[in-house]
């Protein structure tokens, strides 16, 4: 379980970034924390594993206070992994296999067992083949996979990831979004920032909106997604297939408060519109 409590947090004396957030994830959670350009989404992710030290107000983990010496805050970065926004800040090595061997290697892993983890997590991620090419030449879409086999190496209990899924191709989108649920199945806890309102619907449970460093809404996709004020102050938009039926019940289909946010939720209603017709 990971549990934010009233953080407040400053880059410099006259900009507060984080206002005092509070959050709780529970243990095998998948969630979604949305919110525009610059309300604070990284600031907060950076804080979940100490990579930043709050001004003020603390972060938990399993009921356990995050601390800021070495030796903590090794422990806590092994169970709360942290997928950078930008691939950038997070592959340093020469080649990709030595990049996402890094982790596991730091973990004092044997050998055999390091290599077994770069195996598999470049597959997961679509990445095979790649071990031996310098990260620099790579992509911005497949520098964002190795990071994410960088994490996924480690074999974290919680894993947090700052938009993902931007700069991937359509199917690359679509794959992540498979493999977070697949893993989240797993067991491993997910929190993700994403503008891909299309998609949340189908993997999160529980959405977390921030607008200028503050909270303003908690709630599964169909209740922040029926809120229109709380949309508006968070830049959002509803997901397409919501669009679709507003759209539709302004020309006298009865919705009956009731908008599909997914494909699935959608064909339904569908053959529900058809059926009364
Ligand atoms: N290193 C920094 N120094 C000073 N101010 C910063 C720094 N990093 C971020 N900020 C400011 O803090 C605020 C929150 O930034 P943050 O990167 O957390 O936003 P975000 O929600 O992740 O945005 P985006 O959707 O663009 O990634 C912004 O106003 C930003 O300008
Ligand atoms: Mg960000």
């Amino acid at each position: 379980m990971l549990e934010v409590k009233n953080i407040k947090y400053s880059y410099n004396k006259d900009y507060q970034a984080l206002k005092g957030v509070s959050l709780k994830v529970e243990k095998g959670e998948m969630v979604a924390l949305l919110g525009k350009n610059g309300a604070g989404k990284s600031t907060l992710f950076l804080h979940l594993n100490g990579i930043y030290e709050p001004d003020e107000g603390q972060v938990f983990i399993d009921g356990e206070e995050l601390k800021y010496d070495k030796k903590s805050l090794l422990k806590f970065r092994q169970k709360v992994g942290i997928v950078f926004q930008n691939p950038d800040d997070q592959i340093f090595a020469p080649t990709v296999e030595e990049d996402v061997a890094f982790g596991p290697l730091n973990l004092k892993l044997p050998m055999e067992e390091v290599q077994k983890r770069v195996k598999e997590s470049l597959a997961r991620v679509g990445m095979s083949g790649f071990e031996k090419k310098a990260p620099h030449h790579l992509s911005g879409g497949q520098k964002k996979r190795v990071a994410i086999a960088g994490i996924l190496a480690m074999k974290p209990e919680i894993m947090v990831l700052d938009e993902p899924t931007a700069g991937l191709d359509p199917q690359g989108v679509r794959g992540l979004s498979k493999l977070l649920k697949e893993l989240n199945e797993e067991g491993i806890t997910i929190i993700i920032s994403t503008h891909e309102v299309d998609l949340v619907p189908n993997y999160a449970k529980r959405v977390f909106v921030l607008v200028d460093g503050l909270l303003i809404a908690e709630g599964t996709p169909k209740e922040i997604f029926a809120q229109p004020e709380i949309l508006d102050k968070a830049n959002l938009e509803v997901p397409i297939v919501t669009e679709l039926f507003q759209d539709l019940e302004k020309e006298g289909f009865d919705m009956n408060n009731d908008y599909p946010l997914t494909i699935d939720e959608a064909k339904e209603k569908f053959l529900e519109l058809l059926n009364k017709n």
